[in-house]
């Protein structure tokens, strides 16, 4: 009967109920017809709708627990647990059904949870390596740059410097100012391309690190752009794992440029804190005219990734990154990065409150 439906089962037994009833009714009325009474018709009538209603609740309760096991396993699936499947055999056959349909529906979701998972570690490891190679590439044009541009605009600034000094008195004045000008615009050829060098890559990262390359970014761009700038840098010289560096680096290097670019701004804040043993903090705060990031999204001219970028560097070295920002109230950029990828997981990567009042304190 077990395998009955529902409405059968409870017909089934309310019968038995209503037939057990009658029958024994029947023959007790028989028996006891001379002492028949009031309390005994009550007496009887009380425990058949007694029975009745212990049978009904014995039959319901048994049937419907396979309700109360998908509900259960529905709570734990909302939870997180995909593995989880409702028990498709026991009791009634539209229940069996329905938990049939549910395991059938979690089934697909646990592929397509499984499909996108997959998916985005692919994403990740594509953009890790496009990441590696663009890096790459800037360190080899960056040196390119370096070893033979520069050196020869260096070399050819002392050509002539040595003309000019040694060969002065047979020269004729144009031709001697001219020259001069020419001497001139080799030192201002020379600035740029070390400017170039040092954005592609500059040595100062691989070489000093990230509070060198961070001080080298504010005095000769914000700085050097008329922006009052209030650096604070704990646990100075203290070297990251090379990713991590890196990442961090450009992050801010985009923040900056994005200041330059739009804010507007008077005052700049960086706080840097290297000194933490599980993870670094950096916080650049402007006092420009701000943006809605609800409008924010990459244009068809393959720009406005910036952002993007910087959330993409900070996600794949196990970060976090913050962008607060109203219109006409500055911008401010909060990242925050496990020093080593395998503490991530442990990392308490919540920002700092204020990192300068510790700077100021210490
Ligand atoms: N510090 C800031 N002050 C004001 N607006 C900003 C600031 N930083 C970003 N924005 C706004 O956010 C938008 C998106 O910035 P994002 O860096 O993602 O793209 P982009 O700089 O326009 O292009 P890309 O970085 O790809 O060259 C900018 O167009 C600008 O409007
Ligand atoms: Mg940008």
């Amino acid at each position: 009967m077990r395998k009955w439906p529902l409405l059968y089962q409870i017909l089934a037994v309310n019968s038995a109920i209503v037939f057990i009833g009658a029958a024994a009714g029947t023959t007790i009325t028989r028996t006891l017809a001379q002492q028949s009474s009031i309390a005994l018709t009550v007496s009887f009538a009380s425990l058949g709708l007694l029975l009745s209603i212990a049978a009904n609740y014995v039959l319901l309760r048994l049937a419907l627990r396979p309700l109360l096991v998908l509900q259960t396993v529905s709570e734990l699936v909302a939870e997180g647990d995909l593995r989880i499947r409702a028990e498709e055999t026991a009791g009634e056959p539209n229940l069996a059904r329905l938990a049939h349909t549910f395991n059938t529906m979690l089934d697909r979701l646990e592929e397509d949870t499984l499909a996108l998972e997959h998916s985005r570690r692919l994403t990740e490891q594509l953009t890790q390596q496009v990441l590696s190679a663009q890096e790459e590439e800037r360190r080899r044009i960056a040196r390119e740059l370096h070893d033979e541009t520069a050196q020869s605009l260096a070399t050819l600034g002392i050509y002539i410097d040595t003309v000019l000094s040694t060969e002065a008195e047979h020269m004729t004045p144009s031709l001697h100012n001219g020259l001069s000008r020419v001497r001139e615009v080799v030192d201002r050829t020379l600035v740029g391309v070390r400017t170039i060098i040092a954005d592609l890559r500059p040595s100062l990262l691989d070489d000093l690190g990230l509070a060198a390359a961070l001080r080298w970014q504010a005095q000769h761009r914000l700085e050097a752009d008329g922006l009052r700038v209030d650096l604070q840098i704990r646990g100075e010289g203290r070297r990251l794992p090379p990713p991590v560096e890196t990442a961090l680096y450009r992050i801010l290097q985009e923040a900056i440029t994005n200041i330059l670019k739009y804010a507007s701004a008077s005052y700049v804040e960086i706080d840097l804190d290297l000194s933490r043993p599980d993870l670094v903090t950096a916080r650049i705060e402007d006092d420009g005219r701000g943006f809605d990031r609800d409008t924010l999204g990459p244009t068809t001219h393959g720009q406005g990734v910036g952002i993007f970028g910087m959330q993409e560097r900070a996600n794949l070295v196990g970060g976090t990154l913050q962008i607060d920002s109203a219109p006409g109230e500055g911008t401010e950029v909060r990242v925050c990065i496990p020093t080593d990828l395998a503490l991530a997981a442990y990392a308490n990567c919540q920002p700092h409150e204020s990192i300068v009042a510790a700077v100021q304190s210490s």
